[in-house]
């Protein structure tokens, strides 16, 4: 009897175990939403040095100031739990959580019956922050225009290249129905000439209304970074993206292979709260996008369909792909869905939606 006793109360401990092994972060209720594939950490800053060493690309700096950011708050990692719970809730019809810190479930539960989701076009107003410490740097308004229509051509699915979408994924190629207006430009001399991925630029020059504008600096980073962004449950001090000025926009100081505007495009991306294509990690790690099929490393250059990791072909002409400007050309409309799912009531990009 006492034998039988002790077995269960060791079998209790190591549950409890397993379970604080697995989830740091707090799942109030498990049994509505699946979260058991969530991570936020990745390894893109393990050892930056040693992976160039090995002739390895670049890490997405927006990974690299992720794993940072979670670092350095100790409730970013609950934050984000929480947007995705409700993220996966709105997709699977199911209502908001309501729990949690405020962050994910709207006010009242939602409202009736249809969980929210928000309906039509919806319009995001930029920012634009430019700072330069030579005239090139300081580009122009034309420039800046062309980043805001390529911003509108492929949200909108209408980039005169998705009609080289294979027709495997033709059929999921989503207009993600985001709009985006310059509502202003701010110009900012500085003699620093670069700014690295620790958010120095926008300590500098703060984001400006962030709840309802998305800013975008555009300074140099260095070290031949294209761009980084903020995800959604992050600071509000820090949101928003950053370019170095020959990534941005089409036209002016640009520079191939990374001169079409996709960087912003991709980085818009991740401030819309999706995830790279092959979730950075092998094939058992994936975006939490079901459309799109698992790979287990990023694509670079310009591939050739089809592309073919953990036994499927790669959407590597997705946008949240690695691959030169002109090689990638849609969204899906799972992706879709998680981005739209940010503007829903209570959600963290809510205020935009109005
Ligand atoms: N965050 C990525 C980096 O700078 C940007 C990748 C954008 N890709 C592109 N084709 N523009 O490492
Ligand atoms: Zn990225
Ligand atoms: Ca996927």
């Amino acid at each position: 009897m006492k034998k039988v006793f002790l077995g269960m109360a060791a079998l209790a401990m190591l549950f409890t175990s397993c379970n604080d092994d697995q989830n740091s972060i707090e799942n109030t209720d498990q049994s509505k939403v699946d979260m058991s594939d969530f991570y936020v950490y990745t390894d893109a800053d393990v050892d930056e040095t040693s992976r160039l060493a090995q002739g390895k690309n670049k890490s997405c700096y927006s990974m690299v100031n992720l794993n940072r950011q979670l670092n350095e708050d100790s409730s970013l990692e609950q934050r984000m739990f929480d947007i995705e719970y409700d993220t996966r809730s709105l997709i699977t019809g199911k209502k908001p959580s309501g729990n949690g810190n405020g962050n994910g479930g709207g006010p009242g539960g939602g409202g009736s019956g249809g969980g929210g989701e928000v309906t039509g076009v919806i319009n995001i107003p930029v920012y634009v922050h430019v700072i330069y410490s030579n005239s090139t740097e300081n580009i122009s308004s034309t420039q800046i225009n062309s980043q805001i229509n390529v911003l509108n051509d492929d949200f909108r699915a209408s980039n005169n290249d998705v009609n080289q979408v294979p027709s495997e994924f033709a059929g999921v190629v989503a207009d993600s129905e985001i709009n985006f207006t310059l509502a202003g430009t701010f110009r900012h001399s500085n003699s620093r000439t670069s700014w690295g991925t620790n958010d120095a630029m926008k300590s500098a020059y703060p984001p400006v209304t962030p709840s309802t504008h998305l800013n975008i600096w555009v300074c140099n980073i260095g070290g031949g970074i294209l761009g980084y962004a903020q995800f959604p449950g992050g600071s509000s001090s820090t949101d928003g993206v950053v370019i170095s000025p020959q990534y941005f926009g089409n036209t002016g100081y640009v520079s191939a292979p990374y001169d079409e505007g996709r960087t912003a495009t991709h980085e818009v991306g991740h401030y819309l709260n999706l995830r790279h294509i092959w979730g950075d990690g092998r094939c058992n790690r994936d975006d939490f996008v079901a459309d799109t099929p698992t790979s287990d490393a990023p694509n670079y250059g310009c591939p050739s369909y089809p592309t073919v990791n953990c036994r499927s072909n790669d959407m590597t002409m997705n946008y949240m792909d690695y691959v030169e400007d002109g090689c990638m050309y849609m969204f899906s409309e799972g992706q879709k869905s998680r981005m739209r799912a940010l503007f829903a009531s209570g959600g963290p990009r809510a205020a935009m939606a109005n």
